[in-house]
């Protein structure tokens, strides 16, 4: 039962992904938008040179995609088909190319992609990538923002500063200010 289960999950993890993928990631800074493009930037990366490593060596194949945490990467990873009008991504945790869970193209203005699409064409749907680098950006405004040091240090020093100010000033006028309130309780109602 075990050895059958075992078995089972070394077949869809076959089906899925090589293991040499994880070694030809690398993060670029633009993909490419066009077949011919896509195709040379493929034969500089021979693929072909990993796929012995792989059961189904044929259906490794040059990719350039999203990637949630990195941004663009390309990888030789196997081709799969993408469902639902979602962006090409590779899993770095997976080892596998799949849809976005959070970003799809089928609602894109312009060159918005169909339900199915093989992940090799990936090019097509330029906005994927101008959209994986937008979200990046914003995460790391946000994380800066959040975080940083110098900012905190000199707003946390202002308000003790004010605070140390104010102790000062009220000790020095708590007989005025005690005064006051007595006056005050007289005049008011
Ligand atoms: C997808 O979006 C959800 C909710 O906005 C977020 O928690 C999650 O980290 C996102 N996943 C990736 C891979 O960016
Ligand atoms: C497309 O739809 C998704 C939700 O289904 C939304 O999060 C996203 O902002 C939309 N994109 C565009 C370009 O309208």
């Amino acid at each position: 039962m075990v050895a059958t289960l075992i078995t089972f999950l070394t077949m869809v993890s076959a089906a899925d992904s090589c293991p040499v993928s994880t070694k030809t990631v690398i993060k670029v800074e633009r993909c490419p938008k066009t077949e011919k493009e896509w195709m040379e930037r493929a034969k500089r990366k021979n693929c072909e040179t990993y796929a012995s490593l792989c059961d189904e060596p044929v259906k490794l194949k040059y990719h350039c995609v999203i990637n949630a945490f990195v941004g663009l990467i390309e990888v030789c990873a196997y081709e799969q088909a993408i469902v639902n009008g979602h962006c090409t991504e590779y899993s770095k945790s997976g080892n596998l190319i799949q849809g976005s869970q959070n970003i799809t193209c089928y609602n894109f203005t312009n060159n918005y992609c169909p339900l199915y699409y093989p992940s090799t064409e990936a090019y097509k749907y330029p906005e994927c990538y101008e959209h994986i680098k937008k979200m990046i950006q914003e995460a790391a405004q946000n994380s800066e923002e959040s975080s940083s040091p110098l900012v905190q240090t000199t707003a946390s020093n202002i308000l003790h500063e004010k605070k140390e100010n104010k102790c000062g000033i009220n000790i020095a006028n708590v007989p005025v200010i005690v005064l006051s309130v007595v006056i005050a309780r007289k005049i008011l109602p």
